[in-house]
């Protein structure tokens, strides 16, 4: 099996999902297809048939030999998005997404949020320098784990709970990433958040521990916020920030949020990492922030950029770092130049923008 700069293995298992995660993981297959003919990188490309379309077919959501191949034998997974309406319990969803990121305890999902251009940036008298941050979101624990249940369901006295559990080498250790993050970039804050006023246990929990993980990094100033004020000063003023850090379902909603900052959800991509003490990895989970989006899906009008953006993430993570770069350049052009979907302010389809994105790319390369 060819290896990768990182050490890791060089296959890819690709898996496009559901609705508009097949529309743009195509222009992401093409983007390292691209780059496995033209610039001969060892990538070997792994299709994977799951998603709603196979669940509703024969019950398949997360086969073992297959989480078994990506764990053992994969450097990456480029994934679409799961979600479709015709399951409304989501059952294959989370077999397959909280398959990847629990089973292979992916624990810091990486959300860069970095506008492109001027034009991306909704807030008035602010442009794309005031956007560039990235949140460091804990992937593994917080009400995810689905501890709790219901009790008298159904009936006037039903009980619902779902119960947030951190743990103190869950919580340290994302916040270790966050700051050595930061140390490697060149930034000067880390922003935790929480909102420990109100969730006195675990509030107590993350606040102990940003002190003293801070203590490791003196040359950071560790700034607490709590995540509903998060919310308020990411429109006021975005360029307070370069880090942020906070639990799983905080980083959910400020992602989101975030991603209205630079662009929308057609922008923001991720990667969801292990990254070993001895600073080592593991295969990494690579996916556009957004979801399947039923609204638009079938229509070409999904934007692929936040999925090309992924890629770039994707292969940097297998070590071609210089890449990342290279494809965000690409990317600024397409919006730049008008070359994009209709919620960035373009007119193209999917597919035009994806035809694009391949012809300024293998121009480069
Ligand atoms: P969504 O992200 O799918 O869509 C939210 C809004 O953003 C919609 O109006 C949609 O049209 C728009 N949008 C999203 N991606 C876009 C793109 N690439 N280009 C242009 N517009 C885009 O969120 P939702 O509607 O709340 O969820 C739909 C389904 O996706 C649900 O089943 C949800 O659970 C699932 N979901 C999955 C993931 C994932 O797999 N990682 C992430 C988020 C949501
Ligand atoms: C995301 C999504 C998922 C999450 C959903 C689909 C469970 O919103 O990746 O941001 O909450 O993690
Ligand atoms: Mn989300």
């Amino acid at each position: 099996m060819a290896q990768t700069p990182s050490g890791l293995p060089s296959k890819i298992a690709i898996l496009p999902g559901d609705g508009i995660g097949n529309e743009v993981v195509a222009v992401g297959r093409r983007v390292l297809d691209l780059y496995r003919e033209k610039k001969g990188l060892p990538l070997e490309l792994w299709d994977l048939d799951l998603g709603a379309d196979r669940y509703l077919r024969d019950g398949t959501t997360m086969p073992k030999e297959i989480f078994e191949e990506v764990r053992d034998h994969c450097g990456a997974i480029l994934l679409g998005a799961l979600g479709d309406p015709r399951v409304p319990g989501l059952e294959h969803a989370r077999d397959i997404l909280f398959g990847f990121r629990f089973g292979l305890d992916l624990f810091a999902n990486v959300r860069p949020c970095k506008a492109l251009d001027d034009r991306l940036v909704p807030l008035k008298g602010r442009s794309a320098k005031d956007v560039n941050f990235v949140v460091f979101r804990e992937n593994t624990e917080g009400v995810y784990v689905g501890m709790g249940g219901n009790f008298k369901k159904g009936t006037p006295d039903e009980v619902a709970i779902n119960e947030d559990l951190n743990t103190r080498k869950g919580v340290e250790r994302i916040l270790r990433a966050a700051f050595q993050h930061a140390k490697a970039h060149g930034n000067r804050t880390v922003h935790m958040a929480d909102k420990s006023n109100a969730m006195r246990a675990s509030g107590d929990l993350w606040q102990r521990s940003f002190k003293e993980v801070a203590r490791e990094y003196p040359g950071i100033e560790a700034k607490h916020v709590y995540v509903d004020a998060l919310c308020l000063y990411l429109i006021q003023d975005p360029s307070k920030f370069e880090v942020i850090v906070t639990n799983n379902l905080f980083g959910d909603i400020v992602t989101d949020l975030a991603a209205a900052l630079h662009g929308g959800l057609g922008m923001a991509c991720s990667g969801s990492v292990h990254v070993k003490p001895d600073g080592s990895k593991i295969v990494g989970l690579f996916e556009p922030v957004h979801g399947s989006a039923p609204d638009i899906q079938g229509k070409d009008l999904a934007n692929p950029l936040a999925c090309v953006l992924t890629c770039g993430q994707l292969l940097a993570h297998l070590g071609w770092t210089e890449e990342e770069a290279r494809i965000e350049r690409v990317v600024q052009l397409a919006i730049r130049e008008g070359k994009c979907t209709r919620d960035v302010g373009g007119a193209l389809g999917t597919k035009a923008v994806g035809d694009f994105v391949i012809e300024r790319l293998a121009a480069e390369l």
